[in-house]
């Protein structure tokens, strides 16, 4: 088993309580107070350790970590210690990665539509990889390059022709995808690169086929096509590329019916397909890039919640409110996403009941996990949803103007802030009444 097909931190513990870290989460929730992300270190390092021993075998692989799904300084920190390099896409996660102590070359930026800022600060401070994602991009890449006297290396974003998301999983000739360049335009871009844009230096090429992936085959399809694509280049414009990005994309188990594949598993496909294609076409093995994200951050985040409110409708529903929702967890709004959840001061209870676990928001929709069977609830009861580590929040909101929670780092017992929970000053921060319209 590798830790992205584990429900919960790799250290949860149930005595009388739920303990993360060594650290009982009823005390983490009355000293930081809830909603409250907590993140278990070592769950994370276990999952960064699985993923460079299941590639030892392909000596020339770079793990990039997706800074999409959880961005902080300390969690990059951390990242930077286990040797992963990031995959940013704005210029606040390359900023964020700077500060971090990031090697900025270890950082390569992605996206459909960067920005002028943002290539121009990505090229100051001297960032590794731009994945040049369309032919508009590639013009003002290499214009800003030109005016700095520099040269970007780039990988060409392309869209492979496969898609999949969990259980779909689609192989077409052609996709309807925002990324990328479709297959049909790359003789033409790279006829740019080497007639026209001087300061772009071509590396390799870069596909993402999904994210939460349940079938480890559908990398082995993806290099299979990029390795293909690579020969494709080599015979028509004599350029050996030397890198290929593979993306981002295994699941992780958010129930207990989901069942991703192991590390070993992705790793399989990949080296295996490497290893054919090889064969099959004739080109020197390149390096290879991967980028996950979920898979390395979402088992070791766990949130915290309180109960409050609970409206029982006899006969058809019991509402159990908690103090967070939809602002600090979108996923279940925005997919219909399932998560688990358990009661971290009720440990030992065996009676359950069936009820829906709503969030604070004003809106209908705002249900966190809909039908779950818990220890019969109270208020002030404390529940953990497991699995929030990725695409919480990173993408929460202060919606309803609620401040965000803070979040907690765990590890041998001892907790400590990594990202301050926003106060009521922070909301108006930035904000400004005009002087008009004080005067009247
Ligand atoms: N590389 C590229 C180019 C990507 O677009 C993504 C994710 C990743 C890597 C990382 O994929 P991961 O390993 O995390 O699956 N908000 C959605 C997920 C969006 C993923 C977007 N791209 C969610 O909450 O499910």
């Amino acid at each position: 088993m590798s830790t992205n097909q584990y429900l919960r931190p790799v250290t949860t513990e149930k005595r009388e309580h739920i303990y993360i870290g060594g650290c009982d989460t009823i005390d983490l929730a009355k000293k930081y107070g809830t909603p409250l992300y907590v993140l278990d270190e070592a769950t994370i390092r276990q999952i960064c350790r699985e993923y460079k021993e299941a590639f030892r075998n392909y000596k020339n692989i770079r793990m990039m970590y997706a800074c999409k799904s959880l961005c902080n300084l300390a969690v990059l920190k951390i990242l930077d210690e286990e040797g992963f390099g990031f995959d940013t896409v704005s210029s606040g996660e390359i900023f964020t990665a700077s500060k971090a102590g990031v090697k900025m070359s270890k950082v390569l930026f992605n996206g459909n539509n960067k920005s002028l800022e943002e290539i121009e600060l990505a090229l100051e401070l001297g960032v590794g990889r731009f994945s040049v994602d369309n032919f508009y991009e590639a013009e003002l890449l290499n214009r800003i390059s030109e005016s700095k006297g520099k040269t970007a290396n780039i990988l060409l974003r392309i869209t492979p022709g496969i898609e999949c998301h969990t259980h779909d999983y689609i192989q077409t000739g052609q996709i309807d995808s925002k990324f990328g360049f479709d297959l049909s335009q790359v003789d033409e871009i790279i006829n740019l690169i080497k007639n026209k844009y001087n300061n772009l230096n071509l590396k390799g090429i870069h596909a993402h086929i999904g994210s939460q992936i349940f079938e480890a085959r559908s990398y082995y399809d993806e290099v299979e096509i990029l390795i293909k694509e690579a020969a494709r280049i080599k015979e028509v414009h004599s350029i050996e590329l030397e890198e290929v990005n593979i993306g981002g994309g295994l699941g992780v188990k958010y129930t207990e019916n989901d069942c991703p594949p192991s590390v070993e598993e992705l790793a399989a496909a990949v080296t295996e397909a490497m290893q054919a294609a090889l064969e099959k076409y004739n080109i020197s093995e390149p390096v290879i890039y991967i980028e996950p994200g979920r898979s390395i951050i979402s088992t070791a985040g766990v949130t915290l919640y309180t109960v409050g409110s609970v409206k029982n409708i006899p006969n058809v529903r019991k509402y159990v409110a908690l103090d967070g929702g939809m602002a600090d967890n979108p996923r279940p709004s925005t997919y219909q996403a399932k998560y688990t959840a358990e009661v971290a001061n009720k440990v030992n209870n065996c009676e359950t009941e069936l009820v829906t676990l709503a969030g604070r928001y004003c809106e209908s929709g705002d249900i966190l996990i809909e039908n779950i069977e818990l220890p019969y609830l109270e208020t002030g009861d404390i529940i953990c949803v497991y699995n929030t580590g990725a695409y919480n929040y990173s993408m929460a909101s202060n919606y309803n103007r609620v401040p965000k929670p803070g979040m907690v780092l765990v590890n041998n017992s001892q907790s400590d802030m990594i990202v301050s929970r926003e106060s009521l000053e922070d909301l108006i921060a930035r904000e400004n009444i005009p002087d008009r319209l004080r005067q009247q």
